[in-house]
């Protein structure tokens, strides 16, 4: 067996919680189909009592008791540390999730797109932290438009030109329109440079008219996912060293650095140790997914359980007739074929793969635990949690095993 397996059964007994897996034995079930679903949630008569193993599937589910308990160490740990969370939205798509962030401490929410942030005011957030530029016209209209409704929304620049873009464009539109300078943190994906750029490029945005400066971003993607906790720590901290120094020198020139944000799920209890830094953007915490299991944290240097994994896509075999497998109707449309493969929750002893379109597939081992039959439902933690709500309308919020609520995943495929 190889070792990229066996330790994603390490993961999987670890981290993944218990095993869960519906073994239909009454004709009686008669299920549900996702539209029945969201009828009977959208006009408030979902039926009590509803069990997950009634949905039909692919379908995606999240454990309300997993992802409240993640929102509350979220907060508790960002407190606690002195500085707040602005969520990123990108991971959810999900108004009621941005909301349930908004009541439980954080101090807003970002969108990577702007008809994220649209969607986001449209259901009532109304503080929007865009964290990419937006450099075409059509999209630096929407911008100014959606500022106009929306006092609490703030853009990103990374370039003079598109400061004075921007500043036009606000003009235009009769609005003032609040910015944040993007810096580089090193990885050249997206930002400014620090230092001198960075410091002109925020006198620019600070004397051009329509325009008000607001403070600065700095987000290292890269750090995020670093294996082991000294190896993310020096990372992260190293790679936003420059971003405080420009932060000095802005605040010397009396520009405006209320706002510093940066930082994300893997790196949210380091971030504080940046100076000046005001608040993370964290993302796949609410939901968690494998890529960020293997990466290891403080508490647990093997498996990341700061955040419990609370996104399952739910699946059913549809064969099961072949020695050593079984196939699900779960693959790639259902989970993408980022990796790591998704993790059979809770279950040792079997491989999943979803690189076939419409069908996952899984592997036993000699030693597996459990081996399926045709009609048996059960759960996949994903392997990357943001690619994949985009993939679903419906979000079956799950406490127990009943369905207790229905989200609308509103954001979905709003990519532009
Ligand atoms: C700009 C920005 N901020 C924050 C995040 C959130 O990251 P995470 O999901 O790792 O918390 C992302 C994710 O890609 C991002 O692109």
């Amino acid at each position: 067996m190889t070792e990229s397996l066996s330790r994603r059964h390490f993961l999987s007994a670890a981290g993944a919680g218990a095993a869960s897996v519906w073994i239909p034995r009454s004709t009686e079930v008669k299920g549900f189909t996702a539209a029945e679903m969201r009828e009977q949630a959208s006009g408030g008569r979902l039926a009590a009592g509803v069990s997950m193993w009634e949905l039909d599937t692919p379908c995606l589910c999240v454990d309300l008791d997993a992802l409240e308990g993640n929102l509350d160490r979220m907060q508790t740990t960002v407190a606690r540390n002195g500085i707040a969370s602005r969520p990123h939205a990108k991971t959810h798509k999900c108004p009621a999730i941005a909301r349930m962030q908004l009541a439980t401490g954080s101090v807003g929410i970002c969108t990577a797109k702007i008809s994220e942030a649209e969607v986001m005011f449209e259901h009532g957030i109304e503080q929007i932290l865009m964290t990419t530029v937006n450099v075409t016209p059509p999209k630096i209209r929407r911008a100014m438009q959606l500022r106009k409704r929306c006092a609490g929304f703030i853009q990103a620049v990374d370039t003079a030109a598109n400061a004075r873009e921007l500043s036009e464009a606000a003009k235009e539109a009769g609005v003032v329109a609040d910015i944040v300078v993007d810096i580089d943190p090193g990885g050249h994906r997206t930002g400014i440079t620090a230092g001198a750029p960075a410091l002109e490029l925020a006198k620019l945005v600070d004397t051009l008219p329509g325009l008000e400066l607001k403070g600065m971003l700095c987000y290292d993607g890269g750090a995020q996912h670093v294996s082991g906790f000294a190896a993310r720590k020096e990372r992260a901290l190293g790679s936003l060293e420059a971003a405080v120094g420009t932060k000095v020198q802005m605040e010397r020139s009396g520009l405006d650095t209320g706002i510093f944000s940066g930082g994300g799920t893997g790196t949210y209890n380091i971030d504080h140790e940046t100076p000046g830094l005001t608040d993370v953007q964290v993302g796949s915490y609410v939901f968690m997914d494998a890529q960020y299991l293997g990466i290891g944290g403080e508490e647990n240097p093997e498996v990341y359980t700061d955040f419990q994994p609370a996104l399952t896509v739910m699946t059913t075999v549809l064969n099961a007739q072949y020695e050593g497998r079984a196939t699900t109707d779960a693959g790639a449309k259902a989970n993408t074929i980022n990796r790591p493969w998704p993790i059979v929750k809770g279950e040792t002893g079997m491989s999943y793969t979803s690189g076939s379109d419409e069908f996952g597939s899984i592997r036993y081992e000699d030693n597996a635990s459990r081996t399926y039959n045709v009609g048996d439902k059960l759960e996949v933690i994903v392997s990357h949690c943001d690619p994949v709500v985009n993939l679903y309308d419906q979000l079956y919020g799950i406490r127990g095993d009943t369905v207790e609520v229905v989200w609308p995943v509103a954001g979905r495929g709003k990519s532009i």
